[in-house]
């Protein structure tokens, strides 16, 4: 399978996983044969892409570091605000992921603009957790730490929506109120005796930097607690690679760029090198466009940086072979929108 942008898609494309809507219903069924109405829909909502099958990439197999089902179950969860069922999805995710231990972050997750804060926040679990388990972090350690990520913007609940979902950039009065979610979540989860201060000293402290300059107390380096430190990678990452009615997303060449930038000044350096080899910069089945002008698709990255391209001939170029393709790099997806 492969993955293809909105702006690419064409009709008759066979779409390859399943789509849903912010409730979990499912808007398009795998195997359905995909028509103009229905990309200009999905374009509608705000879905930057989606996985189809096809000759060229039937080889590929894209997995997903968890179930489609427990990802919706997270939604449902986060979407209830139910602490309970949100620590139960919490602790499936370590266990999926730790009986696959997964090799890399390639699967893009498939969202609209609807969905977005929930999905999110599963993500950063899903991410969190990868990181974790890198770590060396065993199964208590990293159920909290997804307990935490899963949780960690809880307390977007209490603010005003339409300060949440506005376009457009935010007043300073606008800022502050959206700067208390993390105290927010923290005061929700102090409530619960059963779900432990190291969860809730994650929540509180995922806006804080390493040089002290974040929020809500200003902490920095071994003051922020490590969960803190590896959700705040994990969720500005997703939303760096996210499209978001204000922005289109980021290439994960350019985020990772991003992530490795700011080490030491907003993230935990050790963090971000650990980060950076548990994610695919090339996923798998994406297009990318070379510098010689030819395109293809990713068919295999086990080399991170230079990937192997399927180019739309079905010829393969190894760009790990630097004797025959020193010369050649790959364009960022987001540049190349714009060629
Ligand atoms: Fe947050």
């Amino acid at each position: 399978m492969r993955y293809v942008r909105i702006e690419k898609a064409k009709p008759n494309m066979i779409l390859a996983k399943p789509l849903y809507d912010s409730v979990n219903r499912v808007l398009l069924v795998a195997g359905t044969i995909m028509t103009q109405d229905y990309i200009q829909r999905l374009s509608g909502r705000g879905l930057d892409g989606f996985y189809i099958e096809d000759d060229l990439a039937k080889d590929i197999d894209v997995r997903d570091n968890i179930t489609q089902e427990l990802r919706n179950e997270g939604v449902d969860a986060l979407s209830r605000g139910d602490l309970d069922a949100c620590m139960e999805v919490a602790e499936k995710i370590v266990e999926q992921i730790m009986s696959h231990p997964p090799i890399s972050i390639d699967m893009i997750d498939l969202r609209t603009y609807d969905d977005y804060t929930y999905r999110h926040s599963v993500n950063v679990a899903v991410i969190s957790t990868i990181i974790g388990l890198k770590l060396g972090y065993n199964k208590n350690t990293l159920v909290q730490l997804s307990t935490s990520a899963m949780l960690h913007d809880v307390g977007k609940q209490m603010l005003k929506t339409q300060i949440l979902n506005k376009q457009g950039s935010l007043t300073q009065e606008e800022y502050d109120h959206v700067k208390q979610h993390p105290q927010l979540a923290f005061n929700i989860l102090r409530k619960r005796m059963d779900i432990s201060s190291k969860v809730r000293a994650g929540v509180l402290s995922h806006h804080e930097n390493e040089d002290g300059s974040g929020y809500p107390i200003g902490f920095a380096g071994d003051e922020i607690y490590i969960y803190a430190k590896i959700i705040h990678v994990a969720d500005v990452f997703d939303a760096l690679i996210s499209k978001r009615p204000y922005k289109p997303p980021y290439a994960r060449s350019e985020a990772v760029e991003y992530l490795m930038g700011a080490c030491d000044r907003l993230f935990d350096r050790k963090i971000v090198e650990v980060f950076v080899q548990c994610v695919s910069i090339y996923p798998l089945g994406t297009e990318v466009l070379l510098s010689d002008g030819r395109e293809g698709i990713v068919a295999a990255n086990s080399n991170p940086l230079r990937p192997v391209i399927r180019l739309f001939d079905g010829e393969e170029v190894d760009l790990s072979d630097s004797d025959r393709y020193r010369n050649i790099t790959i364009i960022p997806e987001t540049d190349a929108i714009l060629v």
